[in-house]
């Protein structure tokens, strides 16, 4: 039985999305619509009442953010929008943008009008650029159409919005590397406070949300905030935008009520594994996220169970993998991501990483040294309590759920006594754990 639900995606594949007048035919924009009709206050109780928390991966409460963004003075605010979306295995926002264009523009009126703002930008992650062009003619339709620019539907609310490009660096995601990247400096982070929501782009205060986010707060203010909390759990309220990827029969973005377990993902939406083939490990939230083994299939996807299993719902990735591959070979691809990405900033992360990287490069050679399982446990915790932002903050969450979940991966008995090789050979010698 098919378990997924259509609360934001329900215009999927439902219109023409170079056609604005097919998408208000669906009911698009009737989100904004209603939003203008409703105090910014009232429309910021209304995203509050859902309970929605942001889907970027902080999952900090959406209401909250912009109660306090409308809070802060000034007349010149700004939303952005972060399609970065730069976590491995995880491309729901994709699947909003190429699908549904329309409801993101109509999610960043409302985020504008509820927070005092006039300008939008949509950060779009360079490998996305071929969405470039759909999102430029769907920002031009909106405009031409009167749900973007000045006086939108004959209301005193002014708003328009504008793509910006990334370069293709994911700690462009972190919300104020991205705004230093949009001013034309360098990817890092800024130091914290001033905060965004004060000190942004551009020194103005600054709102910033991920694509699912605003879109989600479009269908929202569309059918209510009751419509969304009949969703999900008293503490996970709503739908979620998911991605399932890797040993699955059918990976792909699907939207699903909080609440199904990890083995419901799996099985009923995900089609289980192919003929043959085991579970071996999971990863949530991308490469940042933690993975757990088929133990823990029966935890439900909330952010309270995911979080009581040590686990996280992070951007939404869910990453199946079998029994052909093996714990090390997984942290080393993992390791390998963090140290390409990793900007160089702060000491524990860039240092860290490297350093991390070789000890795990010693375990796929099946040449671990004696104290490296002790040394790469102390780096990950430094890297963990010390780094600058939040990529060297989660950079070792599988490390360190592989050493709780998957011990015997590390052990040395696991690795004949002079082995080495690349990790064919050692799979071939089944030492695959
Ligand atoms: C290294 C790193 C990468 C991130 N990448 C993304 C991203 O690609 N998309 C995103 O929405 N948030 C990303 N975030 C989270 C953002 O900093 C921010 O919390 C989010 O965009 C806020 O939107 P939300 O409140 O709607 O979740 C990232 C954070 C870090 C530390
Ligand atoms: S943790 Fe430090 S080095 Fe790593 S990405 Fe953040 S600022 Fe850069």
């Amino acid at each position: 039985m098919n378990k997924t639900v259509s609360f934001i995606t329900d215009h999927f594949g439902k219109y023409n999305t170079s056609d604005i007048d097919s998408c208000l035919a669906v009911g698009g924009f009737t989100g904004l619509k209603r939003a203008l009709g409703l105090t910014p206050a009232d429309v910021i109780r209304t995203i509050a009442d859902s309970g929605i928390q942001g889907r970027g991966g902080a999952a900090y409460s959406t209401g909250k953010k912009w109660q306090q963004a409308a809070a802060v003075p000034g007349e010149d605010k700004v939303v952005i929008c972060n399609a970065d979306e730069g976590e491995p295995c995880t491309f729901k926002d994709r699947a909003l943008l190429e699908n549904d264009p329309f409801r993101l523009i109509e999610g960043m009126a409302i985020a504008g009008y509820a927070v005092g703002a006039g300008h939008g930008y949509i950060y779009l992650r360079e490998e996305y650029r071929h969405l470039k062009p759909r999102l430029e003619k769907a920002i031009e339709q909106a405009r031409t159409c009167r749900w973007l620019g000045n006086h939108i539907q004959d209301s005193n609310f002014n708003f328009d919005i504008t793509l910006y490009s990334g370069a293709g660096a994911y700690v462009c995601g972190e919300g104020s590397t991205l705004i230093e990247s949009m001013e034309g400096k360098s990817g890092r982070p800024r130091i914290k406070p001033p905060y965004i929501k004060e000190c942004g782009l551009f020194q103005k205060p600054t709102l910033v949300n991920n694509v699912e986010t605003l879109a989600a707060a479009a269908a929202i203010l569309e059918k209510g905030a009751e419509a969304f909390t009949a969703y999900g759990t008293e503490k996970s309220p709503g739908t979620k935008l998911i991605s399932l990827a890797g040993n699955v029969k059918n990976p792909g973005a699907y939207e699903i009520p909080f609440g199904m377990t990890l083995r419901e993902i799996i099985e009923t939406i995900g089609g289980g594994l192919e003929e043959g083939r085991t579970l071996k490990l999971l990863q949530l939230g991308g490469a940042s996220g933690s993975i757990a083994p088929a133990a823990l299939l029966g935890t439900p996807y909330t952010y309270e169970d995911l979080n009581k299993a040590g686990l996280d719902v992070g951007s939404g990735g869910i990453l199946v993998v079998d029994d052909r591959t093996s714990v090390i070979e997984f942290l080393k691809a993992i390791q390998d991501f963090f140290i390409h990405e990793s900007c160089g900033k702060c000491t524990p992360c860039r240092e860290g990483n490297r350093q991390i990287g070789r000890i795990i490069a010693r375990y796929a050679e099946g040449a671990p040294r004696p104290d490296d399982l002790e040394t790469a446990r102390r780096f990950a915790t430094i890297m963990c309590n010390c780094s600058f932002c939040g990529l060297g903050e989660t950079a070792q969450s599988a490390l360190l759920s592989a050493m709780r979940h998957f011990p015997e991966a590390f052990e040395a008995d696991a690795f004949e006594a002079g082995v080495t090789g690349t990790k064919e050979t050692i799979g071939e010698r089944g030492l695959r754990v």
